[in-house]
């Protein structure tokens, strides 16, 4: 078997997000999409990369999550396994692929461990997904939980709006962790819930609790790389933190391009190849500088 090369950062594995609860250690963790994005977070340090089924609505310009599909899923997986090298990486299953039966569940799973290099998968849903969670158990794939605003629960939620702000939601949102949590999921994502509920949660599941929007007293926090970075146009939720605004920046590198076109000041002469010279210039690589 092969041995870690002593210049590769150690890898985060289930067992030690597990474990990071137990040392008060805070859990960190992005979305990423694609090859390049998923190494740039990965070369930064972050403890987990989720393919998240937002793909759909910060990538792939739907309105929900509801229309995304495996095949999409696990184009997107494959992308980011080839980008990763340190963190964990955590496959969404979207709407549809773990609903229909255990079995069909199971084989979706599955795939996102053997074809996409997943090392885990997420699914929404609490107290109904409980012995989903064992058959995963079952087949070795470990499996991150989701409950509060969980958004594939979009059409009976009327939207996307805060869950357990009544006790009684409050108390419904609580059981939901609980019986993932004696599932044996590793993690569980608490969305869109009230900052009091998240820190119950926390401190009644062994699971490390994962927040998005649930306040600063879980034990990780998770955030959508594109809401991160201000790639996308539109309102961003109160509970973002924009770090950077990429979406202006490319926008006015791109107006740079086409002034500098239209004015031909782009290429120069430095940017362009030439000719061999009677003295015989040696043949240019084309990404010779
Ligand atoms: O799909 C996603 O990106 C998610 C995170 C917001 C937790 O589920």
């Amino acid at each position: 078997m092969s041995q870690q090369s002593t210049s590769q950062p150690a890898q985060i594995t289930v067992p030690k997000i597990f474990q990071r609860k137990f040392n008060r250690d805070k859990i960190t963790c992005l979305t990423a999409y694609d090859f390049s994005m998923a190494r740039i977070v990965d070369e930064a340090g972050i403890d987990i990369i989720l393919v998240g089924d937002s793909v759909g609505m910060v990538q792939l310009g739907y309105d929900s999550t509801l229309p995304v599909g495996m095949e999409e899923m696990l184009m997107h997986v494959r992308a980011v396994r080839r980008g990763v090298g340190r963190a964990l990486l955590v496959a969404d299953m979207p709407y549809g692929s773990f609903q229909v039966s255990e079995e069909e569940a199971v084989r979706n799973a599955l795939r996102f461990v053997k074809e996409g290099g997943a090392e885990a998968v997420k699914l929404e849903g609490g107290v109904k997904r409980a012995s989903l969670v064992n058959r995963l158990m079952d087949a070795e794939v470990p499996v991150m939980g989701h409950v509060g605003l969980t958004p594939q629960s979009l059409l009976n939620f009327g939207g996307f709006k805060v869950q357990g702000q009544t006790e009684a939601a409050g108390e419904r949102i609580l059981e939901d962790a609980l019986a993932l949590d004696a599932a044996g999921v590793f993690s569980i994502v608490l969305e869109g819930i009230p900052r009091d509920l998240a820190q119950r949660i926390t401190a009644a599941v062994k699971a490390p609790t994962i927040g998005i929007g649930a306040g600063p007293d879980c034990d990780g926090q998770v955030l959508v790389l594109n809401d991160l970075l201000g790639l996308n146009s539109g309102r961003v939720p109160k509970f973002v933190r924009q770090y950077a605004h990429l979406r202006e920046s490319a926008a006015s590198a791109i107006s740079e391009f086409i002034e500098d076109v239209k004015n031909s000041r782009f290429p120069s002469d430095q940017e362009s190849y030439h000719s061999e010279t009677p003295h015989g210039n040696r043949i240019q690589s084309i990404s010779n500088a």
